[in-house]
């Protein structure tokens, strides 16, 4: 029961993580190239999508306790590894989520601390450009190949 509701939450947050850092990425290219001022709205948008990001990952890893495909994958590790749609959730999804959640901290964190307003926006651009080329290569899409998920899960 908690599963099925922590998956659907899980997926349908994916879109507010992924919305969230498409606008940072706009408003950082923007700032950066267009020479134009880091508002209150700018850093409201930078620290929206830190926490955005961080909620996701709370419900990954509640999701990673409570998942069948994860209790197999831990109890029959020897097996399920060779099995690539159990491998996918148990180790790459996981850990490359991860890591493209560690890419938009350290992002957010760094343009905060910059001096200039160019740099902000800036060290936003790059970072969470990176950041969502690791998710958006991570999330399994109704059209991988590998592991197929739905758009949304009701
Ligand atoms: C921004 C980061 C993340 C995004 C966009 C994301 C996205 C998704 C999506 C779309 C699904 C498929 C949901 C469905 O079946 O309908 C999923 C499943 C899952 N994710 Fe994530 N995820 C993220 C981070 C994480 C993290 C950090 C972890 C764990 C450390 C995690 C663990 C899982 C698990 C365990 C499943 C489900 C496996 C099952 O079918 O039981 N996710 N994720």
């Amino acid at each position: 029961m908690l599963y099925t509701y922590l998956l659907a939450l899980h997926s349908l947050v994916r879109w507010f993580v992924l919305l969230a850092l498409v606008t940072g990425i706009i408003a950082g290219y923007r700032g950066w190239l267009g020479k134009k001022p880091f508002t209150s709205r700018s850093n409201f948008l930078r620290h929206s999508i830190a926490t955005v990001a961080h909620i996701q990952l709370v419900l990954g890893v509640w999701l990673y306790f409570v998942s069948p495909v994860i209790a197999y994958f831990l109890h029959n590790f020897k097996d399920a590894v060779h099995n690539r749609q159990i491998r996918f959730f148990g180790m790459e999804h996981s850990l490359m989520m991860l890591v493209a959640i560690v890419l938009i901290t350290i992002g957010s964190a760094a343009a905060k601390r910059k001096p200039t307003d160019k740099a902000k926006f800036k060290t936003m651009a790059i970072w969470f450009t990176i950041a969502l080329l690791v998710l958006l290569s991570s999330i399994p899409w109704p059209f991988s190949p590998l592991v197929s998920r739905p758009w949304l899960r009701f």
